[in-house]
């Protein structure tokens, strides 16, 4: 018997073997539809190639394509466990034509296959076909010979296969299995159809039309084919059985959860089993394809599962988590057709761990409360709305999870009460809002929130990505369109442009539609609302439409590297500089980053040097970054640092990178930065390049910055270095290495010039050389004043020339004045034997008060002072001899 491992080999070899590439699946999370939640079939993405717009070096392919259908257009959340064929996970196996061929190939290549490599009976085998399409109706008679009673003519939209409300569509034609009549139901068509005895098994659809958002069709550049067979439907069929429950791959996940939680796999608690085998295998895809649990959008569709699946564990008595224990049977089924799940392992199991963990503390009180309230109510009667939202808002309890607990026994949600409480919800939200002191302008984007969510965050893992334009803002108002030449904010259902928030900067980039194109220059986010600040640069945007958003590679490269490499130096820091180092601020823009931390002493070069060596030493080991989700007490307790002041929610992203050797610092502790961040990061640390400091400075008391600079920019500014070093060696004629001793040299021999410059102009001015001759003294009264203006004499060098006035003239004052460009240094002595009635700092400050300076002073002896009127000189010596006068 065939495992489905198999089955889905025979389909790929088979078609590659007929001329088509295989294809990986393309992710869970489309990036080229804005109106789809989750992968929901093959073609989605090739829904581009179809119309023309894309191209690929391959006009066949084939694929195994994991789809979601649970939450969106397509939810089966609520029938999984309880039927046989429902999934939230499945793989859709197709083979795909893209101009290539058409039905007169697709239908022979479906037929031959099915009977003659899966080698299904042809007589149970019977096909629909849209009512109008006599070709293919001709083609399966001919090739197939299948007798008229088994081509059945179907004239509704079941027939015809349209992705959306927009993009390609074409009629199709499907292949039914009949299981035989001891099974009820009817043929396709017939009333009966919805029974389980004719099941279709694969829909081969022809691709002709485009269908636009105005309702008209129009024809594909060349008719194409898409097929979808769920794998898990042919494999049952294949493996004997009725129900895709029963096939290898569905056991082996049953048996593993009946093991763990010890209740039989196919008795009557079977149920709890199937739905935690389904749900085991949607979380563990979708965590793997980068979602997230959250409140909002996908991640809010993850959880729903997660804690319906957790629901069901506990109905098999589970006391602790099971389901991340079940995901290494995951990856043994799995693991080989879909690497990415064993690559996201630990990570799947963590999430999963944590969100099992957290909810099982309100699960046991809410399914407590739900209890009491049915208790209250007659019999048969349904759940009030608000005890419904009572146990969403208070214990978690997403609305299905009610719906499902009750379904059991046979009762519903009063679903009208819940949105009305859910309503009220909002508008008290809503008031508390416009308390909280937020400016009227952003009422908008409040308001925004309200309508359509907040904005979904694809930039993580892509940087390009279709989001729908909801609203265009200028000036504070929406308006429909806007021209080119227009500057508009615009706000998009899912983005992969990054909003400025953490020190990180917003993307900037391009945004376009069918009609136009916008440059985005920047991005901020608003009650969970992100804006694209956006100029118009073609044609217009319009509210309403599809739009490409593409995220500036480059830049966003820049920023990323930038941003990991502040946590690595933040993480040196505190081990160089002490555990009081936190973070106080930062900015991550493209050219360069900013750390602002709690320090009081500037950075001395040798921790400059050891910082930088070992933020350095971490690029090099080129290890790869690592993004978790989950409680802020779980952060803290593996170490993580969190922003002083910040408040978090009910959980965190956690962003560690660097790994360390085990016995750092007397701790087994692995991680070298892990830190509570919302930010986006290289994948690896090698990708930051190089790391260079610039220097620090003082921010504010008692917090110090440092900026640096990353990849290229780093290396130039290491360059530019380089440079002048080489122009300054080459200046000196001395090797770069040489460069600081010759400089030490330089100074040492200029300091001792200056001083031997300024003994000669001492000796100089003494000796009545350069223009001025030693006066002689004259006497003042009784005493011998000498005083002398001085050019080309330091205000340094008056006091040893006083001195040697002093002791020539044995007994008497002395008033030196020198000019230094204008302005006057003057100084002032007297003989020891004078000093009781004369004071120099009287001759000082009368001399001062003539240069236009004011103040002088010193000791009776010895004084000096200066004004800005050296040419006053005259008349300052003019003040000291009235003074001598007495
Ligand atoms: N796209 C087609 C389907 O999903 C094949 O049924």
């Amino acid at each position: 018997m065939p495992s489905l491992n198999d089955i889905r080999s025979t389909f790929l070899n088979y078609f590659e073997t007929n001329g088509h590439e295989v294809v990986d699946s393309s992710p869970l999370v489309p990036r080229n539809d804005p109106t789809l939640m989750f992968t929901n079939s093959g073609m989605v993405q090739f829904k581009n190639v179809f119309t023309g717009v894309e191209h690929r070096d391959y006009s066949r392919a084939v694929t195994s394509q994991k789809c979601v259908r649970a939450g969106g257009k397509h939810n089966d959340l609520d029938n999984v466990g309880y039927t046989a064929r429902h999934h939230t996970f499945f793989e859709m196996l197709g083979n795909f034509s893209f101009g290539d061929y058409f039905k007169r190939d697709a239908i022979p290549f479906a037929w031959d296959l099915i009977t003659k490599e899966f080698g299904i009976d042809k007589d149970k085998l019977l096909v629909t076909v849209f009512h109008t399409d006599d070709d293919a109706a001709d083609i399966w008679k001919k090739h197939a010979g299948l007798p008229d009673d088994r081509i059945i003519r179907i004239d509704t939209a079941d027939n015809f296969w349209s992705m959306g409300p927009t993009g390609p569509c074409g009629p199709c034609t499907e292949i039914f299995y009949d299981h035989g009549d001891h099974i009820w139901g009817g043929p396709p068509g017939s009333n009966d159809e919805d029974g389980d005895r004719f099941i279709e098994i694969w829909n081969l659809v022809f691709m002709q039309f485009e269908q636009f958002e105005d309702g008209h069709r129009e024809d594909l550049p060349r008719p194409s084919i898409d097929t979808g067979m769920g794998l898990e439907r042919i494999g049952a069929l294949l493996q004997g059985s009725h129900d895709n429950y029963d096939t290898d791959l569905f056991r082996a996940l049953i048996e593993a959860s009946a093991h763990l939680t010890n209740v039989d796999p196919y008795g009557e608690q079977n149920v709890h089993h199937r739905v935690i085998a389904d749900h085991l295998r949607s979380t563990s895809f979708l965590i793997a394809d980068g979602v997230m649990p959250s409140n909002e959008g996908r991640g809010y569709v993850l959880r729903r599962i997660m804690r319906r699946a957790m629901r069901h564990a506990h109905l098999l008595g589970a006391q602790d988590p099971v389901m991340y224990r079940l995901v290494p049977e995951l990856v043994t089924q799995m693991g080989q057709a879909f690497p990415e799940l064993g690559r996201a392992q630990p990570l799947i199991e963590e999430t999963l761990k944590n969100e099992e963990t957290r909810f099982q503390q309100t699960l046991d009180r809410g399914l407590r409360l739900l209890d009491d309230e049915l208790g209250k109510l007659p019999d048969g009667a349904a759940l009030p709305g608000e005890a419904a939202f009572k146990l969403y808002d208070t214990y978690g309890f997403p609305l299905d999870l009610t719906q499902d607990a009750l379904r059991e026994k046979g009762r519903s949600v009063d679903t009208e009460g819940f949105d009305a409480a859910m309503a009220e919800q909002k508008a008290k939200a809503r008031a508390a809002w416009s308390g909280s002191g937020e400016t009227a302008d952003a009422a908008i984007w409040f308001d925004l929130a309200e309508e359509h969510g907040g904005t979904e965050f694809l930039g993580y893992d892509t940087e390009v990505a279709e989001g729908q334009v909801l609203a265009l803002v200028d000036g504070g108002k929406r308006i429909d369109a806007a021209k080119a030449g227009a500057s508009v904010q615009i706000v998009v259902n899912q983005t992969p442009f990054y909003a400025e928030a953490g020190g990180q900067v917003g993307d900037s980039g391009e945004l376009r539609t069918d009609t136009g194109a916008a440059r985005i220059t920047d991005t901020k986010k608003s009650a969970g609302v992100f804006i694209h600040f956006a100029e118009v640069i073609e044609g217009q945007i319009e509210t309403g439409q599809g739009a490409e958003l593409t995220v500036d590679h480059d830049r966003r490269t820049r920023i990323r590297a930038n941003h990991s490499a502040t946590h690595l130096l933040h993480e040196a820091l505190r081990r160089h500089l002490g555990d009081h180092v936190a973070q106080r601020g930062s900015l991550n823009a493209d050219d360069r980053l900013r750390f602002d931390f709690s320090h009081s002493k500037a950075l001395s070069l040798s921790e400059i040097k050891m910082v930088e060596e070992e933020v350095n030493a971490f690029v090099r080991q080129n290890t790869p970054v690592e993004t978790r989700i989950m409680t802020p007490d779980d952060a803290r307790e593996i170490g993580a640092q969190a922003l002083f002041g910040e408040k978090y929610g009910d959980e965190v992203r956690v962003v560690s990178m660097g790994e360390l050797d085990g016995s750092d610092k007397g701790t087994d502790r692995k991680t070298y930065s892990i830190e509570l961040c919302g930010g986006t990061h290289v994948r690896r640390t090698g990708d930051i390049g190089l790391f260079v400091m610039l220097g620090d400075s003082a921010s504010s008391a008692g917090v110090r910055r440092i900026e640096a600079l990353t990849g290229e920019a780093a290396f130039r500014a290491m360059s530019d270095q380089d440079h002048r070093l080489a122009e300054v060696a080459l200046q000196l004629k001395a090797q770069a290495a040489e460069v600081p001793d010759r400089v030490k040299a330089l100074l040492d021999e200029r300091k001792a010039l200056k001083s031997e410059v300024a003994t000669l102009r001492r000796e100089l001015a003494m000796s009545g050389g350069g223009g001025a001759a030693a006066p002689d003294a004259e006497k003042v009264g009784d005493v011998s004043f000498v005083a002398q203006k001085l050019d080309g004499v330091s205000g340094k060098d008056l006091p040893a020339m006083i001195d040697e006035h002093k002791a020539r003239i044995g007994s008497g004052a002395v008033l030196l004045i020198a000019d230094a460009g204008g302005k006057a240094a003057v100084a002032a002595g007297v003989t020891p034997d004078l000093t009781d009635q004369i004071s120099a700092v009287d001759l000082v400050k009368a001399a001062v008060a003539e240069l236009g300076g004011k103040g002088g002073g010193g000791r009776p002896d010895m004084a000096q002072g200066g004004g800005k009127d050296a040419e006053n000189a005259a008349a300052a010596i003019a003040a000291a001899k009235t003074i001598l006068e007495g």
